[in-house]
């Protein structure tokens, strides 16, 4: 079992793999500076930086901060909304037929704006929540980047590493509240391919339930076991079953006696929970019971990665979270 810790194994392959990362909150948050030139300073990537009004300017200078030259810099002036991003704008959301004045509007927020970059390719991916909210962020990247082919559901996971450094993968901890069955196997598949692309395990996939094949009934457990079915109806090799209870997901002994035919209990690494509540109750336990490291949450299903950061990040956090986006970028 590896005795590396899974952000260092994360750092390592957004090193060799060199991508470019949007912070369109660099100018109206120091630690999104201080991490931009650590992300350097590492050789984790190239940082973008956004200046809305010379916003980048002035919070360098008050910091006394410097950025190093191999920091990209795009500088934006809200009276001059490039033309390019108000076309990118009406097309993308024309089904909704917004006024120019809410095309204006949402041309000027800087979250839209890293969105842009990152939809028409002069950025791999973008990191933002150090001061926009979660629901920011993710209606910011559903209007530029969009959903992922195959998919049509954003939702997230959390990276949870426990004391032995074993990783497991949750999901969904922070994005759809109650999914129904067709979200609930969305939310299987994309976390499945995540967990693969950022850890380099195949995954057995765990559809969550407080009922293990067919131990209780209930409408709850009817949605779980659906959405299993469209799983194995929508792709065959993925290794996934449930629904099972946690314990018999994770402890072989107790697989053996209650899921004996399983292929997932016992060793199962991709732990679906069945609505927000559970997902969200379930990676805090494990994070301040089990002592487990959480890392996340972890946007996917976007067509190109959009990370969200909580208000309360580290510079470290920051750099963590870009070097995410580099790996899930790569895909
Ligand atoms: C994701 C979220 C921001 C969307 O909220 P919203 O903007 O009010 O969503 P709406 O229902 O009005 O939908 C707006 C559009 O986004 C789409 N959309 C909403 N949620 C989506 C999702 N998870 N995946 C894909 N598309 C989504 C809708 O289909 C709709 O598309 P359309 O404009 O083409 O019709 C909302 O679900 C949310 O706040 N989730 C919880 C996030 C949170 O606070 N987490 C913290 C817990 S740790």
């Amino acid at each position: 079992m590896s005795k590396v810790s899974i952000l260092e194994i994360i750092r390592n392959n957004a090193e060799m793999i060199g991508k470019k990362i949007v912070l369109p909150e660099a100018g109206i948050d120091k630690r999104v500076i201080r991490a931009a030139i650590q992300m350097v300073m590492g050789g984790f990537g190239t940082p973008v930086l956004l200046s809305v009004d010379d916003d980048l300017e002035k919070l360098v200078k008050d910091s006394k901060l410097a950025i190093p030259d191999s920091i990209e810099v795009i500088k934006i002036q809200s009276s001059k909304i490039d033309p390019l991003l108000i076309e990118f704008l009406k097309e993308k959301l024309s089904h909704k037929n917004p006024s120019d004045a809410q095309i204006r509007e949402l041309a000027s927020d800087r979250l839209v704006i890293a969105g842009w970059l990152v939809a028409t390719g002069r950025a791999d991916g973008a990191v933002a929540g150090s001061v926009a909210s979660t629901a920011s962020v993710i209606r910011a990247a559903l209007r530029t980047i969009g959903v992922a082919e195959g998919t049509k559901l954003v939702s997230s996971i959390f990276l949870m590493e426990l004391p032995d450094y074993r990783v497991l993968t949750y999901g969904d901890c922070a994005v759809v509240p109650y999914p129904d069955a067709q979200q609930l196997a969305d939310i299987a598949m994309t976390s499945a391919q995540s967990h693969k692309l950022l850890t380099g395990q195949e995954a057995y996939v765990a559809m969550l339930s407080f009922s293990t094949k067919g131990s209780a009934n209930h409408e709850r457990v009817e949605l779980v076991r659906e959405a299993v079915s469209i799983v194995n109806d929508t792709d065959s090799r993925l290794i996934i079953d449930g629904e099972l209870q946690f314990d018999t997901a994770f402890v072989s002994k107790i697989a053996e006696r209650k899921a004996p035919e399983s292929e997932v209990a016992g060793k199962a690494n991709v732990m679906i929970f069945p609505n927000l509540d559970a997902g969200n109750i379930g990676y805090k336990i494990t994070e301040r019971v089990g002592g487990a490291k959480a890392v996340g949450p972890i946007l996917q299903g976007l067509a190109k990665p959009f990370m969200d950061l909580s208000r309360g990040c580290s510079v470290d956090d920051i750099v963590d979270t870009a070097c995410v986006a580099a790996v899930l970028s790569a895909k």
